[in-house]
């Protein structure tokens, strides 16, 4: 029988991508893409996809899916939460938002798949563990202790999973994943958005020292190791899916601004507050059940990135829509 996948937040970064690759390797499923697209989420993201018949958009938000006609019969073979507020520094500002969504959604999804019996997978982050010392890294045991607002509403989200698991028994597994970079991403992130800077020959805003160290994963990656859960679902099970090398922000910026041949100047602006120094997830529990994560080289996955960039320069026009630029008036007035 034909496959049914619902997609939360597969307008996004990494949800639109994950589409692609399941519409790919399940020809006869049918795919839900739910969204709400808030200033990150675009149906241009889906491409031509949005077209075809076995693919189904539902503009929506997923804090109301119990009350959506329609739906509420539907059993799901999966449904994937990438809905998310997802940029740190607007955390800081807009935390209610981030609660509402990545909280009180997440919950509302739970209930959802509950009456549906539907199994669920919540794509989380290696935020919610916090900062690892050098050579500490964190497994999927490890205690959570978020430092920016978003971190917290994921941890509080893959809190309700996980007592989901335990009091109802239910179907659901969580993901966590490091840093994804790689088309598609909205340009308020580091490595789109210094493309972004660099083209015009601005100055580019690194938070304090720039020795924070992150392990980028390119997102076709991710999704390509994501996608082997799908046969062979992980239920009650926490994985982490991580790259295995780590950069400085300094050196990410050094490998962009060569790739560009550009010479922008850095400019060592004011630290975020409790900017996590270090990121370092283990992967080993998800490799040793589905194999190997198959990780390009950042420098290959940075010149792919760039190359997408400067042939798709209209996604840096959603940098202009009200909601994004009030928040950069208000808040980077002093960066570049
Ligand atoms: P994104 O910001 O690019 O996309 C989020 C999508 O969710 C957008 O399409 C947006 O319109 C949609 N959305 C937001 N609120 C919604 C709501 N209430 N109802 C329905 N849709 C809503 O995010 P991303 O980078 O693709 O991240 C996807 C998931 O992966 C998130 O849960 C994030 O926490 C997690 N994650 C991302 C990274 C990363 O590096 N990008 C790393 C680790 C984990
Ligand atoms: P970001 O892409 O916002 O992801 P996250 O905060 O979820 O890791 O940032 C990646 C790193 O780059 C992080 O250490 C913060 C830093 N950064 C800057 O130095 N300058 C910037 O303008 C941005 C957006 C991020």
């Amino acid at each position: 029988m034909a496959r049914r996948f619902l997609i939360c937040g597969g307008c996004g970064f990494i949800g639109s991508s994950f589409v692609e690759h399941l519409w790919l390797k399940y020809p006869d499923s049918e795919i839900i893409v739910l969204d709400v697209l808030t200033y990150a989420g675009s149906l241009d993201n889906l491409g031509e996809l949005h077209t075809e018949s076995r693919l189904q958009f539902l503009e929506a938000d997923i804090c109301d899916i119990g009350a959506l006609p329609g739906l509420e019969d539907v059993q799901f073979d999966l449904v994937v939460n990438f809905a998310a507020e997802t940029h740190v520094d607007r955390s800081l500002y807009y935390t209610s938002d981030f609660v509402r969504t990545n909280v009180l959604g997440t919950d509302s999804l739970l209930s959802f798949c509950r009456k549906t019996d539907s199994p669920i997978l919540q794509i989380s982050t290696d935020e919610v563990y916090g900062p690892a010392r050098e050579n500490e890294t964190f497994g999927e045991t490890a205690a959570l202790n978020p430092s920016s607002p978003y971190a917290a509403s994921k941890a509080s989200a893959d809190l309700l999973v996980m007592a989901a698991i335990k009091t109802f028994g239910q179907k659901a597994a969580i993901v966590r994943t490091s840093n994804n970079y790689g088309p598609r991403q909205f340009p308020e992130k580091l490595i789109p958005y210094f493309i972004y800077l660099a083209r015009q020959g601005k100055p580019l805003p690194v938070y304090g020292d720039g020795k924070q160290q992150r392990s980028w994963l390119y997102v076709d990656d991710f999704c390509s190791a994501l996608l082997r859960v799908v046969d062979d679902f992980p239920t009650g099970e926490i994985l982490n899916i991580g790259a295995t090398r780590e950069y400085t922000n300094l050196e990410v910026v050094r490998q962009l601004t060569t790739i560009l041949e550009c010479e922008t100047p850095v400019n060592h602006v004011a630290d975020r507050p409790a900017h996590d120094r270090r990121y370092r997830i283990d992967s080993r529990k998800f490799e040793q059940r589905y194999g190997g994560i198959n990780e390009r080289d950042l420098s290959d996955g940075l010149r792919q990135t760039v190359a997408w960039y400067q042939s798709h320069p209209e996604i840096f026009d959603r940098l202009r829509t009200q909601d994004v630029a009030n928040f950069r008036d208000k808040h980077y007035h002093n960066r570049t």
